[in-house]
Order: structure tokens, then sequence, then C-alpha cells
């Protein structure tokens, strides 16, 4: 596994729309662990290929419910994830990205949303999240169809110092 490098705006790759993976083989896998320790490493709560230059369909993300302290984070892998379903009531939160440095903004997004997909093994998966969980998940979506949150954004604005890091969540 490693840590591979983060692109930031304006890297064309961030625009692309992400193409469907229909091959689950080695260059897969490795992405997959690659991006979960980049993920780790930065450190973020979500992170969509493109976001490491590769225009394919995979997200990965890393979140336990900040209610409970003794809830250990729960990975998910994503592959060619859609939202299958989403709630009528939206609900604005902060958002910021690893790829758009040091901006924050309010995001409107779903309230709660089901998620399909395929995890590495080729296996359907279905996620129902609601809260941040599915904030983290509508956010890496968007970055396989070169959606980026200040496109959806009421109000951006810029962090300084250590502000940034934390807000620089996903
Ligand atoms: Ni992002």
């Amino acid at each position: 596994m490693s840590v591979r490098k983060i692109v930031t705006l304006p890297h064309p790759v961030l625009r692309q729309k992400a193409r469907k993976v229909s091959d689950f083989g080695p260059e897969l896998q490795q992405l997959i662990d690659d991006m979960v320790e980049t993920m780790r490493s930065a450190p973020g709560v979500g992170l969509a290929a493109p976001q490491v230059g590769v225009p394919w369909r995979v997200i990965v993300v890393e979140y336990a419910e900040e209610e409970d302290e003794n809830t250990s984070p729960k990975l998910y892998t994503l592959v060619n994830p859609e939202i299958a379903r989403f709630s009528n009531e939206t609900v604005t939160g902060v958002e910021g990205c690893l790829s758009i440095p040091e901006i924050a903004g309010d995001v409107e997004r779903q309230e709660k949303v089901t998620i399909k997909g395929l995890n590495r093994n080729k296996q359907l998966v279905k996620i129902k999240a609601d809260g941040w969980l599915a904030r983290i998940f509508q956010h890496e979506i968007d970055h396989l169809d070169g959606i980026l949150f200040t496109d959806r954004a009421e109000k951006v604005w810029k962090l300084e110092g250590e502000t940034a890091q934390v807000a620089s969540a996903d």
C-alpha cells in the first residue's frame, strides 16, 4: 500500500465524469488499498478515485458517528456507487474538500440516502445513511461526476491555519 498524491484544483481530472469499473483485478484492488491509506493519512473521512488522479467510479468512506465515542469508524468501499433513494428533507452543513484546500462552504444535502454499489469483491451492497454519513456519500459520489461542493455551496469562505485542517474533511 502507498499514499498517493491528492490532486487539487484546477486539475482537470476533478471535472471529468469518471467511468464505470468492470475489471475487479489487481489494479483496482491496489487502487482501493492506496485510497484507504491516502484518506487515513490526509486525514479525511472520504475520498473519490479522481482525487488521486484516477477517473474511475470508486469511493472510500470512513466515519464514526460522533455521538458515541466508543464506536470505531466504519470503512466503506464502493465501486460504481449510485444514490438509489433519497429523502425530500434537506439539511445544510459545512463541507470542505481535500482537493480544494482551505475553502469551506455551506452545502444543502438530502438528509437521508440509500446508496447502492459493489464492494471490492463485486458483491452488491446497499447502505442506508443519514446525517453526516449521508452527506459524505453525496459529496464523494458528486466527485465521480466532476461536481465539487463549491458548485453546490450557498456560501463559501476561506480558512486559515488550524481551522483549515479541521474543515478539510473529505
Ligand atoms: Ni471532496
